[in-house]
């Protein structure tokens, strides 16, 4: 299983009342996956199970987004996010997604798990205007230090508006 199905151009809603649940090791190999997931995914379980979370990886995602995830977990805390993620059929999907470490009795992180709902609809454009600018500035160079800029793009500008990221998110999400 390789992250390399190319995108259709169509898309599946979540549900109001449905959500997607996994969890990884420390490395992000998947350790849990609910039906939610495989069905929108277009996995089986075995197919899932033991791969790296980027199967599932939409090539519109910018890398900055998941370098500012990895950072946030490996640090211990949460992060929300919108991500959009490509099935293996080639049907994408948004999602708002919670993820968190998850910590041994010593507070140790052992992993981390992850609930997806629907995002809210009408912050999508928004979303996407910014991811747009984030990918165009990734574009040719090494993964990492790409990812590195953009998020500091990222940061930037919401600074220049009075916002770090977790205020941006919620400032989309919340409803109005
Ligand atoms: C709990 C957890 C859930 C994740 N969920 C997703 C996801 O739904 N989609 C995704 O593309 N990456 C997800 N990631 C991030 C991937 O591990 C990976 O960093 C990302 O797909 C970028 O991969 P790449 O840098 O190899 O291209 C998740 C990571 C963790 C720890």
């Amino acid at each position: 299983m390789t992250p390399s199905t190319s995108p259709t151009g169509a898309e599946r809603h979540l549900h109001q009342e449905e959500l997607i649940v996994t969890k990884t090791d420390l490395q992000g190999r998947l350790t849990y996956a609910n039906d939610v997931f495989l069905h929108f995914s277009a996995l089986t379980e075995d197919e899932a199970i033991g791969q790296p979370h980027n199967l599932i990886r939409h090539p519109e995602m910018p890398g900055g987004v998941f370098a500012l995830l990895w950072e946030r977990v490996q640090a211990g805390k949460e992060i929300f996010a919108y991500v959009k993620n490509l099935g293996h059929d080639g049907v994408a999907y948004w999602v708002f997604a919670h993820v968190t470490p998850t910590f041994d009795g010593t507070g140790a992180i052992t992993g981390y798990h992850s609930m997806r709902r629907a995002p809210r609809r009408s912050a999508l454009p928004a979303v996407e205007r910014v991811y747009a600018q984030m990918r165009a500035l990734e574009a040719g160079k090494p993964a990492r230090p790409a990812a590195q800029e953009s998020l500091e793009w990222l940061v930037g500008q919401l600074a220049e508006q009075d916002m770090d990221y977790d205020a941006w998110v919620w400032s989309l999400e919340a409803a109005a």
